[in-house]
């Protein structure tokens, strides 16, 4: 039997009341708006502040549409999109490549606050692909290469395996070179939402809307 916690699940809340948002305090950027946001997060005792949910949607094998979410790592930012770095045969990237329809989420529940960012994902370019492959440590260079992201593996030692297979195959070499197998994607955001929880649950949530003069609207949604 499942043990339950000695709280029930159902009186687990904190009140929000660490600010507030006026749309005066807001960027007219939404971009320029995320980096102060995400300064402040990156100061805070948040663990991993670029951390984010990416969600994209896949069709399953009846071809029914079917929504997937997962955490991974911002690595860039700028008025070219937001990007991240993966296995470009991951489950993620073959829904990316069918719908380049996507969602990421910040969650920085330290701060009661919420960054939402719907775009479109492109491919990074290859030659900022290769410059950040080539940044990470050498063993995550190895890990890139070891592993099918996505796929079953017969056993944990599988993957050992494959990693200790590349360590000697690069072992000579000074420069790893990039799998093509793997890249990064981009997102061009056309809407952005904050959200800044409030007390009694009447929380301020702002959000830019891209016009089609490239323009972006401001409007407070209903909390
Ligand atoms: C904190 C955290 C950071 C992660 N960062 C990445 C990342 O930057 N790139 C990546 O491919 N997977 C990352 N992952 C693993 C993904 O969540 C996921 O398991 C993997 O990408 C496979 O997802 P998919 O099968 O939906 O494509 C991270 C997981 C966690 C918990």
């Amino acid at each position: 039997m499942v043990k339950m916690p000695q709280v029930p699940v159902s009186e687990l809340r904190i009140s929000y009341d660490l600010g507030v948002l006026h749309q005066e305090m807001m960027a007219a950027d939404p971009i320029e708006q995320f980096g102060h946001w995400f300064e402040h997060a990156r100061d805070s005792p948040i663990l991993e502040s670029n951390a984010m949910v990416v969600s994209t949607v896949g069709l399953d094998p009846q071809g029914n549409a079917r929504p997937g979410s997962r955490t991974v790592l911002l690595k860039d930012f700028s008025d070219s999109g937001f990007s991240f770095y993966t296995n470009l045969g991951s489950g993620k990237s073959s829904d990316l490549v069918a719908n380049p329809n996507v969602t990421l989420l910040f969650p920085w529940y330290e701060l009661h606050r919420q960054v939402i960012i719907s775009g479109k994902a492109n491919l990074v370019p290859r030659d900022m692909v290769e410059e950040y492959f080539h940044s990470r440590p050498r063993q995550s260079q190895i890990g890139a290469w070891s592993s099918k992201q996505s796929t079953v593996l017969e056993s944990r030692q599988a993957l050992d395996s494959s990693f200790a297979h590349y360590e000697e195959r690069f072992l000579d070499l000074e420069l790893i070179p990039v799998p093509d197998f793997w890249g990064g994607w981009q997102v061009l955001p056309h809407r952005i939402e904050f959200w800044q929880g409030r007390e009694s649950r009447l929380h301020d949530r702002l959000v830019y809307v891209l016009q089609e003069d490239a323009s972006w609207n401001i409007e407070r949604l209903s909390p």
